[in-house]
This record gives C-alpha cells, sequence and structure tokens, in this order.
C-alpha cells in the first residue's frame, strides 16, 4: 500500500512512517519543518525516514492548494491517507490562533480534497485530539459525550476537522477515521510537551512548572501504542452501507488516568535527581483531568495498548539522553 502522510517530520507522523515502512508500505510524507519547535529535530527524524528506499519526501504546507495538487499527481498510486500535520499545542492557540485556522481547518480540507479525487482512496485517517472533550467531566471520556464546547482554539479547529470530515464521508462515500489522541510521549517526542519539558529543565538544574498546584490527572499514552492504533485503523476503514456516512471517530488512550505527580516521580527516578517544583494556577484551555474509554477502537482495530507509563517513561529518559549527548 503507498501512503501520503503529513507531519512526516514531526513526532508522531515519524515514529507511523518508520511502522509502514518497516511492513513494507510505501511512504510519501510530507512536512513543512516549520520552527514551531527545533527543525533541527524534525531534520534528525527525517535523516532517518530518509534511510528508507520506500520513503519519499516532500517539503509542503498542506494548505497550499497548488503545492498539495503536484504532490498528488506525481504520486497517483497512493491509496492511503494519514493527515497528523497540525499546529499542535493548547497554550500556543491562546497566542498565535490564524496558526491554527491555516493548518488545521484549510490544510485539513486540502487534504479531504485530495482524498476525494483519488477513485483509488480506501481510507483517510486523521488526527483530532482529546481536548475536544473540552471541560467535560464525565469519565472516562467516551466517543458519544458532548464535544461542541471547546475550551481553546486548537480543540476548536480539531473539532472542526472532525466535522468536515464527517462531511466528506456522507457527500463523497470516502472511509473517514478521526482519532482522539490522548497525551502521546517518548523517544523523539515534542519539546513543548511536559516529558520533555521536564526532563530538559531537571538536566539543567531549572525548577520545573507544575500547573494546577499539581493536582492534574493525564492519560499518557506510549508513542508505540499509538502507531499501533494509527495503522490499525488504516487497516479498517469504515464499512459503507450506502445509509450511514463511513466516518468514525476513536479515542487513543492508555485507558488509564495518570497522576502527573507520579509522571514527575517517574522522570525523576529515571533521570537519577530531584526537581524543583514552581507550582502555578490552571492554565488556559487546559483541563484536569483526561481517560480515554477506548471500547470503539478495540472493538473495531482490535486496539490494545501495553506500555504503562512504569515501562514508557524511561525509554522516553534513555532517548533523552542519547539525543541530547547527556
Ligand atoms: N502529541 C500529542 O500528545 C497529541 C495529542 C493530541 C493530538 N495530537 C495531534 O497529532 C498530530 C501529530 O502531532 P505531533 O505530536 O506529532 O506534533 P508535531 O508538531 O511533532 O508534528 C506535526 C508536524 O506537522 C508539520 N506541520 C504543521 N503544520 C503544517 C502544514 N501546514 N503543512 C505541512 N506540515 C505541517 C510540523 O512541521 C510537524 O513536523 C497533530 O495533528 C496533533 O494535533 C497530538
Amino acid at each position: 500500500m503507498s501512503v501520503l502522510v503529513t507531519g512526516a517530520a514531526g513526532f508522531i507522523g515519524f515514529h507511523t512512517s518508520l511502522r509502514l515502512l518497516a511492513r513494507g508500505d510505501k511512504v510519501v510524507g510530507v512536512d513543512n519543518l516549520n520552527p514551531y519547535y527545533d527543525p533541527a529535530l524534525k531534520q534528525a527524524r527525517l535523516a532517518q525516514l530518509q534511510a528508507h528506499p520506500g520513503f519519499s519526501f516532500h517539503q509542503a504546507d498542506i494548505g497550499d492548494r497548488a503545492a498539495m495538487a503536484a504532490i498528488a499527481d506525481a504520486h497517483p498510486e497512493i491509496t492511503g491517507y494519514i493527515n497528523l500535520a497540525a499546529q499542535a499545542g493548547v497554550r500556543h492557540s491562546l497566542k498565535a490562533p490564524h496558526d491554527y485556522s491555516h493548518s488545521n481547518v484549510e490544510g485539513h480540507l486540502v487534504m479531504l480534497e485530495l482524498a476525494r479525487a483519488n477513485a483509488n482512496c480506501r481510507n483517510f485517517v486523521y488526527a483530532s485530539s482529546s481536548s475536544v472533550y473540552g471541560a467535560n467531566t464525565k469519565l472516562p471520556f467516551a466517543v458519544e459525550d458532548r464535544v461542541d464546547q471547546p475550551i481553546s482554539l486548537y480543540a476548536a479547529t480539531k473539532r472542526a476537522g472532525e466535522l468536515m470530515s464527517h462531511c466528506y464521508s456522507h457527500l463523497y462515500r470516502i472511509p473517514t477515521s478521526g482519532l482522539r489522541f490522548f497525551t502521546v510521549y517518548g523517544p523523539w517526542g515534542r519539546p513543548d510537551m511536559a516529558a520533555y519539558l521536564f526532563a530538559k529543565a531537571i538536566l539543567e538544574g531549572k525548577p520545573i512548572t507544575i500547573f494546577n498546584n499539581g493536582d492534574m490527572r493525564r492519560d499518557f499514552t506510549y508513542i508505540d501504542d499509538i502507531v499501533s492504533g494509527v495503522v490499525g485503523t488504516l487497516d479498517h476503514p469504515a464499512a459503507d452501507d450506502g445509509v450511514t456516512p463511513p466516518a468514525k471517530i476513536y479515542n487513543i488512550g492508555n485507558t488509564r488516568s495518570e497522576k502527573l505527580m507520579d509522571f514527575v516521580g517517574l522522570v525523576e527516578q529515571c533521570l537519577g535527581r530531584k526537581a524543583e517544583y514552581q507550582f502555578a494556577p490552571m492554565q488556559a484551555g487546559d483541563v484536569k483531568e483526561t481517560y480515554a474509554d477506548i471500547s470503539a477502537i478495540q472493538r473495531d482495530c482490535g486496539f490494545a495498548p501495553t506500555t504503562p507509563i512504569s515501562e514508557g517513561v524511561p525509554k522516553f529518559i534513555a532517548w533523552f539522553k542519547q539525543y541530547h549527548g547527556v
């Protein structure tokens, strides 16, 4: 199978591309390598992908219709789409809202149009986010829960992506699967996320900022489990009975809500150093707790996460030390 993976130089796109290549699929990677975080990390991921003969890469913006149409023309063999390119990050969406509408709304629409123009499209998989649940207090978060009260622009754009996808599944019978990822961590992870921020600050002897006085819980999900969910979903497109649109939405989480301070404790343990805590109030747009009900993806795609944080955090820290030469 030949798969167009957007955000291929990003954290999840890189690991997903590696898994597809390892099983013999061809990957056409797209990424604009933007400087939201250090592009050197994106280049380092890309260098590994480029060592595979089945990988080809285009530096392009998914919001650029002409550029994306040219890539589609150059690769008529594509039958699968995994749209992971996005402006990520809840907190940054308060500062740069237009980056979110460009990549997550306009860019997502450009990708749906590519799939619509491809008569051989077998499945269109895309990243949504657990943030669409807003301030939902019913736990665990289930795909049937209300998601029309976002509390960050990031969440609103991710929900927009889900709604547009549903519409394309209805109008053009394109199978679409939206994946609501829950706090992903692991080797090659994002420098703006907790695991990386904590490890970096602790090693530099700087205090770590703990929001809401540490009274937070997250469903931390290890990257290899996320990739199993993404690839499993790609392999199980929604069936079309001619009535219901072939549109699916799934949670992908570890289905364990962990105390933030337990996660911090594991990072400290792996680094062999105690952190200095700087407590701060809850951030605007942030939620206190996340916890995924994964029964839908378990049922449809056989998804089963296998990595507790006690195994995943040491793997992340081992990579972090090696990458930074610590
Ligand atoms: N990591 C998580 O915990 C998490 C949680 C929920 C949802 N997500 C979603 O999963 C997807 C992947 O996230 P990630 O953690 O790998 O983030 P990431 O930032 O590492 O990867 C995204 C990649 O997309 C690229 N990109 C951004 N805008 C683009 C554009 N307009 N055109 C082309 N490339 C563009 C970036 O350069 C980056 O390499 C995103 O859609 C994100 O919103 C991630």
